[in-house]
């Protein structure tokens, strides 16, 4: 299979986990045969350094014409202590999203075994929780009316949604819980929002489709709590555009490192991997940050991107094997550590053994 990519690096450790998931995606490429193409792209706070735009045209021409888009971080801390900044790097991120047409941003959690001692819950609540979170990505207060009222001294930002665009993301989720547990928990503030009442009433008509999935309801509040207390509970969860970012980064934790987690974001146009943690500029350069989320997104890719699951499957249980073998960066090691550059050299050549 012809296998053609965009690469986005982007900020702080993005370059070097990118490099450690373009080996591993090498590896497999030529173990199973397949061809593979790729071109690098600017984006981020380089890409403003650069050429003033942190999702410049280029990289977004490059982006439509891929199969699939492998992105590492983007971030500076320059931009973040100025908030009068007229440019800042994540609006490249949105920009991308809303361009690419990502609507529906997949984030799943899954614990380790040898990582269980790491997570701040205790062994019992999270032994073989795994669940999916369904995002959001392109909708609500992120991209409704915004602005200043008053002099700047009254803001407001608006959160909108459309039918079709909930309509869109349940269908999506629907499909995910029918090959999963059949539970779907669509999350939502119906008590108080306006737009919350209509998702939850397109939610009950889609609903009626799937009579073999098991829909619940539940306030985005009660599920912040629920997600700590009860993790083994969910199967696919599935909520709007701020719930998502909030709730997810909240089920990171689950598992012990946020350094372990990829996501998906399903797009129109074309689909973008990623792991879910920032561009860590503390750790910039210096081969330490953990590569295992962007090589999990990169599994991810040929999972959703190409239906390669085989290979998906290779680069998880390679992974897996490297955690068993104690083969990791510093943030989850127990004693002896190993460098970026080791961690993926270890992931690869047990794929090509494999
Ligand atoms: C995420 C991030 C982004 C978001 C930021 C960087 C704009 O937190 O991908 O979850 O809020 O969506
Ligand atoms: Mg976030």
């Amino acid at each position: 299979m012809k296998l053609n990519i965009a690469v986005l690096p982007g900020d702080g450790i993005g370059p070097e986990i990118i490099e450690q998931a373009i080996k591993v995606i090498k590896t497999v490429t030529k173990k199973f045969n397949h061809e593979l193409t790729y071109v690098y792209g600017l984006t981020g706070a380089c890409a403003i350094d650069k050429v003033g735009n942190p999702y410049p045209d280029e990289t977004h021409n490059l982006c439509m014409k891929s199969d699939a888009v492998l992105f590492g971080a983007i971030g500076d801390p320059k931009f973040d202590n100025n908030p009068k900044s007229p440019v800042r790097p994540e609006q490249g991120l949105l920009a991308m999203r809303k361009k690419l047409g990502l609507y529906a941003n997949i984030r799943p959690v899954e614990t380790f075994e040898s990582l269980l001692h790491k997570s701040p819950l205790r062994r019992e609540l999270i032994e073989d929780a795994n669940f999916v979170c369904i995002r959001e990505l392109t909708g609500g207060i992120y991209f409704g009316e915004k602005g200043r009222k008053d002099n700047g001294n009254t803001a407001f930002d608006t959160n909108i949604y459309t039918r079709e665009e909930i309509e869109r993301i349940l269908v999506l989720a629907y499909q995910f819980a029918a090959k999963r547990n059949k539970k779907l928990t669509v999350v939502d503030k119906a008590n108080v929002l306006e737009s919350s009442r209509l998702w939850r009433e397109v939610a009950q008509e889609i609903a009626l489709n799937y009579p073999d999935i098991k829909t619940e309801y539940m306030f985005v509040d009660n599920a912040a709590m629920q997600i700590i207390q009860w993790p083994k509970n969910f199967d696919v969860m599935v909520t709007e555009n701020m719930f998502g970012d909030i709730l997810t980064d909240e089920a990171s934790v689950i598992t012990g490192s946020l350094g372990l987690l990829p996501s998906a974001s399903i797009g129109i146009h074309t689909s973008v991997f990623e792991p879910i943690h920032g561009s860590y500029p503390q750790a910039a350069g210096k081969n330490i940050a953990n590569p295992i989320a962007t090589i999990l997104s990169a599994a991810m890719m040929f999972e959703y991107a190409f239906d390669l699951i085989t290979e998906g499957k290779i680069i998880r249980d390679a992974v897996v094997a490297s955690m068993s073998e104690g083969v990791v960066t510093v943030d989850i090691a127990e004693g002896e550590s190993y460098k970026t550059s080791e961690v993926g050299d270890w992931i690869a050549k047990w794929i090509e053994e494999n």
